[in-house]
């Protein structure tokens, strides 16, 4: 169950995930076929859309709402892109991750850059908050790095911006 849990950055599972498989690996290929679904099913569903921070981050997720992230999927709706996964990786939560956003029918509540994309799942710091923990308290700049590549943002710096991440 450690293992799981968000390393830090954006909170990416895949390194957890990884892990894991090593470790069933280890242990015995042969349960590997089993095992692999088992933690797969477990990752799938922990992303929950910025509604549920809402419920007790009202205000953080009103001012979320002003500011560019938010619209980032709206925009790329007006360059008639929201369909080229290209495009899409960087303007949702976590298009490259199991449970992440797939589309807009499947998950209409997983579009835009929202709170998830840089803190990681939400879904056990949602049912326990106990110290604020099982949540990336503190998004680095590796995180950010990860769609402020120097290709789309090549000025981008983090001690400036991480003051605007939250809106005004
Ligand atoms: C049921 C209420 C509740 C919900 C829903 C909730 N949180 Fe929290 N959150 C808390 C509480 C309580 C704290 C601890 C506040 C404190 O320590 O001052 C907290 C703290 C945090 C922290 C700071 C962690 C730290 O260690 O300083 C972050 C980041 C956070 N929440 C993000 C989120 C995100 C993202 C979501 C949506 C996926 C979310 N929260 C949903 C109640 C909630
Ligand atoms: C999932 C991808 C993604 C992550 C992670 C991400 N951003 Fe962004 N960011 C974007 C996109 C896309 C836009 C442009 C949205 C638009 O205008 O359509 C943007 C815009 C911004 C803007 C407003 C435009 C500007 O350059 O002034 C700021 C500020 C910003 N991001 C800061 C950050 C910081 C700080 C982090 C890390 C803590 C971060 N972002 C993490 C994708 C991301
Ligand atoms: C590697 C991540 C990444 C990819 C891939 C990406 N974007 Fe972005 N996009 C960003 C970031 C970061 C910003 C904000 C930085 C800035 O404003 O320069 C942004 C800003 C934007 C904006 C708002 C700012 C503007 O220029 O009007 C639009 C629209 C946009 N991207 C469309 C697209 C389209 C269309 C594609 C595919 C061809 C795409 N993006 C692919 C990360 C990405
Ligand atoms: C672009 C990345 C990014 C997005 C989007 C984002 N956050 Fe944050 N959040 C951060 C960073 C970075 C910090 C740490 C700021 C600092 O320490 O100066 C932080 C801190 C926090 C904290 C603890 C400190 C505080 O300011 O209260 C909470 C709670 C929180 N975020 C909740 C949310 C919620 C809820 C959303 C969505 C409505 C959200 N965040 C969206 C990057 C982000």
């Amino acid at each position: 169950m450690q293992l799981l849990r968000p390393p830090g950055g954006c909170g990416k599972r895949m390194i957890g995930l990884s892990l894991v498989l090593i470790g069933t690996l280890l242990a015995g290929g042969v349960f590997l076929a089993a095992r692999g679904s088992s933690v797969f099913a477990e990752t799938f569903g922990d992303y929950l859309g910025w509604k549920a921070c809402a419920e007790c981050h009202e205000d953080v997720a009103s001012s979320w709402q002003k500011t560019r992230h938010a619209l980032a999927f709206e925009h790329l709706k007006n360059d008639g892109k929201e369909g080229v996964p290209g495009c899409v990786r960087c303007h949702v939560v976590r298009f490259d991750e199991d449970g992440g956003f797939i589309d807009m029918d499947l998950t209409p509540e997983l579009a835009g850059v929202q709170c998830e994309s840089c803190h990681g799942p939400g879904k056990r710091h949602v049912a326990d908050q106990e110290e604020g923990n099982n949540i990336v308290a503190r998004p680095d700049m590796a995180c950010c790095r990860q769609c402020h590549t120097p290709g789309q943002d090549a000025h981008f710096d983090y001690e400036k911006k991480v003051h605007r991440v939250h809106g005004p």
